[in-house]
């Protein structure tokens, strides 16, 4: 698959990543089932073999059972490791955490981040993360508290890069400013159904700094890939009928028409593959090959828009 490096780092990655999100099948880690962890040991080593090299965890996935998933890859594909670029995240608290009363919330304090770390070390079974990324916004957040984390994790080869997920411009700018090195990748949702990003500052802000955009939910959970119908009345078909126009010029899949859009940003924007079968694993890599052109691209924000542009 096509390279890209990543601004700020010595890192090459793969254009598209793979997101390990949905590999355990549920995100009880109770019903992790052999069946699942095979299945899901299988997902991954299809991206590998398909060549991407990005690989995106969070702690929250099933409870740190994707992370385990992985661990157990790493552990009987020699050479994997070194291969890869892992990144993970932490920073969520789920309801029920630790205690039966404790509810929903981020949690950024400096105790919170370096435990969490050392916990995904653990079931990764690797002594390294490379893009260690804040899940959420903490409404709480110190930025110095946070910098006081990172360095140590830094300091101590746990980590080699930060980055963060779903942070606008004005919260990145507060953590950067007390950081004293930059961070390289804002994890957000943008796709051919979520614009926000392109309006916001958030991608203005990735290109001007440098910061790459991992772009979540690229095919928005499922609704811009294969199968799904859209009937004249919801708003989405118009979108998705310009989008059937491209695939079929291109003799492509709807998937690769959705991928590309996004990865035609100079960002650069490396959208994050959710599937977990290996035929439409595989098939997404075509994506990182196809070139829409500038007015196709534009044409197909139009549609996206609803309406035209300014
Ligand atoms: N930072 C954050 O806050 C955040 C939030 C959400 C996700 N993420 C990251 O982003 C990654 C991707 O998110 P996602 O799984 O929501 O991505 P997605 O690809 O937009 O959605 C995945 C869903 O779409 C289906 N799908 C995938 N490819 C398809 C295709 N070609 N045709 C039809 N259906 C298709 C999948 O079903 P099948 O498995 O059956 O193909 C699955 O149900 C996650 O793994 C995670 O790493 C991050």
């Amino acid at each position: 698959m096509r390279r890209v490096k990543l601004p700020n780092t010595d890192l090459e990655i793969s254009a598209l990543a793979y997101g390990c999100m949905r590999v355990a099948g549920t995100w009880n880690p109770a019903e992790i089932t052999a069946e699942r962890d095979t299945a899901g040991q299988a997902s991954i080593l299809a991206a590998y073999d398909a060549g991407y090299t990005l690989f995106d965890h969070a702690d929250i996935y099933c409870a740190g059972g994707c992370e385990e998933i992985h661990g157990r890859v790493l552990k009987g594909t020699p050479g994997m490791r070194r291969e890869i670029v892992i990144a993970t995240k932490c920073g969520i608290r789920f309801g029920g955490d630790p205690n039966p009363d404790s509810p929903h919330r981020f949690d950024f304090r400096s105790e919170h981040i370096v435990r969490s770390c050392e916990k995904s070390l653990v079931r990764l079974r690797t002594d390294y993360i490379d893009i260690y990324q804040l899940h959420r916004p903490d409404y709480l957040m110190d930025p110095a508290e946070v910098a006081e984390a990172f360095v140590a994790l830094r300091d101590a080869g746990k980590v080699r890069y930060f980055g963060v997920s779903n942070f606008l411009p004005s919260k990145v700018s507060a953590l950067q400013r007390h950081l004293g090195f930059p961070l390289v990748v804002n994890q957000i949702e943008v796709h051919l159904g979520r614009l926000a990003p392109f309006e916001d500052g958030t991608l203005d802000q990735c290109v001007g700094d440098r910061i790459a955009a991992l772009a979540w939910s690229p095919l928005a959970g499922g609704w811009l890939g294969e199968g799904f119908d859209a009937p004249d009345s919801d708003p989405r078909s118009k979108l998705l009928r310009a989008v059937d126009e491209f695939a079929a010029l291109h003799r492509v899949t709807r998937t690769e028409i959705a991928l590309a859009w996004l990865m035609q940003h100079p960002a650069p924007i490396v959208p994050i593959i959710g599937t977990t079968k290996p035929t439409r694993i595989r098939q997404a890599t075509k994506a990182a090959d196809l070139d829409l052109g500038r007015e196709a691209w534009y044409k197909l924000m139009v549609a996206a828009r609803g309406e035209g542009l300014p």
